[in-house]
């Protein structure tokens, strides 16, 4: 798939990467800031440090972007993760050469997600172990395995319980790369791998994020697969085969990987669900929203040829398992018509009955043209109203990231924070929204010079706790 994705100098220029680090601050701000807002926005995203003509964009190097917010005097700070590849290619001045489908023997790109767990700041990528940061500096500390030992895969995606604080995760195609071999672990809040399972999917595929109730752990086995057959000859090493068909993994979480039941659905590809969780007034029904495509975007077919929609976008899908259901078949139903990527939630209410949710949206314009990213909307599912808010024709918004107005605000009390592209100016912006009134527009921003490239997630690190309770999720 290396060979037919497309390129970055292909994309157009918010996924471009910057050449440079930097600390700048106070930036100039407008609005009113809150002055309960104390922490650290903080993102990651690739941004090759040598660009290879042709290169995914999921290759790319790890960058984190750090704003830092205090009684609304903002500082930014930005650093590439110093990852074994990374350092390599700082040391030779020659791009390494990676791929989808062969591993460089090193630690990663650390290029997707950074959460906060037992005291650390971690940087994920799903192919490889979390890489440690210093959360004051960005500096890269390195590998961390908890000192359990731990190798292998670990998803960029993993979960924190919110009654617990464990911290639950997975891989995929792991031990080996591009096999059907999963794992499936927990990390006690003190920092403890205290589970560590391995089994077998009904077949290898890119399984990028999953799903954890308070009972229940749910894998998403879709069908872009994996094939070392494939990679071996040259062809794609993730390709959409819809034939395959869907199936997710739904295990007790007091049983073991042995427990997992497989239940089936038609073939989409979900990269992110919003949400899962128990029906408090059903207790056979297990809910999951998921942003689901119909095919994947980025991905070709077996052969290398194109997928057949170009341009494919997601939408808000709720599946409902009914585990009285003996033929084990889920049910699916688009909850939202507005298409779009990136949901998040109040992650205190991971894996719970919730009320609120938002993603960045996809625009119609006047003239019906589908603008990527370019709003942002709140799903309200106890009323069913939506909010949106539209930025400015072009520029593109961030996955957004909630932060409560407090430890016990009621759910959905508090700020959403994203960083947007403004299109014309080529730069970037810190935007922070009422989370429950996105039309009224930003109450408050920060300016950047320069451009934050596009990239992928990010969280918020309390200032007081950061060290203990950062927030997780995404
Ligand atoms: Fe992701």
């Amino acid at each position: 798939m290396s060979d037919s994705a497309p390129s970055l100098s292909a994309l157009a220029s918010p996924l471009d990467p910057i050449g440079f680090e930097t600390q700048l601050g106070p930036l100039p701000s407008s609005g009113k800031w809150p002055p309960e807002l104390r922490g650290t926005l903080v993102r990651n995203g690739p941004n090759p440090y040598i660009e290879v003509p042709g290169s995914h964009w999921f290759l790319g190097d790890g960058m984190l972007h750090a704003f830092s917010i205090d009684n609304g005097v903002v500082h930014y700070r930005n650093r590439w993760i110093r990852t074994q590849r990374l350092v390599a290619q700082q040391a030779t001045g020659q791009p390494r050469a990676t791929s989808l489908s062969v591993s460089a023997g090193d630690d990663g790109t650390a290029n997707t997600n950074v959460i906060g767990h037992a005291g650390h700041m971690l940087a994920l990528e799903e192919a490889h172990l979390p890489i440690d940061i210093d959360v004051d500096s960005l500096d890269t500390i390195g590998p961390i395995d908890f000192n359990s030992g731990l190798n292998g895969a670990f998803t960029a995606h993993p979960k924190t319980d919110p009654h617990t604080g464990e911290l639950i995760f997975f891989g995929f195609g792991t031990p080996e790369q591009l096999s059907a071999g999963m794992s499936y672990g927990v990390i006690s809040a003190q920092g403890k791998v205290t589970r560590f399972e391995r089994f077998e999917a009904p077949y290898a595929s890119m399984v990028h994020d999953f799903m954890v109730t308070k009972d229940y752990v749910m894998f998403p086995v879709m069908p872009l697969t994996a094939s070392q057959e494939r990679a071996k000859n040259g062809l794609p090493p993730y390709a959409w085969e819809p034939e395959f068909g869907t199936r997710v993994g739904i295990m007790p979480r007091t049983g073991s990987t042995r427990d997992i039941e497989w239940w089936e659905g038609p073939p989409s590809y979900v990269f992110h669900p919003m949400n899962a969780w128990q029906d408090p007034n059903h207790p056979n029904l297990l809910h999951a929203d998921v942003m689901e495509f119909d095919v994947p975007p980025l991905f070709p077919l077996p052969d290398g040829s194109p997928s057949p929609d170009a341009n494919p976008v997601a939408h808000l899908v709720r599946w409902t398992f009914n585990t009285a259901d003996t033929r084990r078949r889920f049910t699916r139903i688009r909850i939202d018509p507005v298409p779009g990527e990136f949901p998040r939630i109040d992650e205190r209410f991971s894996g719970l009955p919730y009320r609120h949710g938002w993603y960045a949206s996809h625009v119609v314009t006047s003239d019906g043209r589908l603008q990527s990213y370019n709003g942002l909307r709140h799903v309200d599912h106890a009323t069913e109203e939506r909010s949106d808010f539209t930025f400015n024709p072009d520029d593109r918004v961030s996955e957004p990231v909630f932060v409560p107005r407090a430890a016990d605000a009621r759910e959905g009390d508090g700020w959403l924070l994203a960083v947007v592209w403004r299109a014309t100016e080529n730069r970037s912006d810190l935007v922070v929204f009422n989370a429950l009134d996105l039309a009224h527009g930003p109450v408050c921003s920060a300016a950047l010079p320069h451009r934050v490239p596009a990239g992928f997630h990010g969280n918020w690190f309390p200032a007081i706790e950061r060290k203990n309770v950062a927030q997780t999720g995404g």
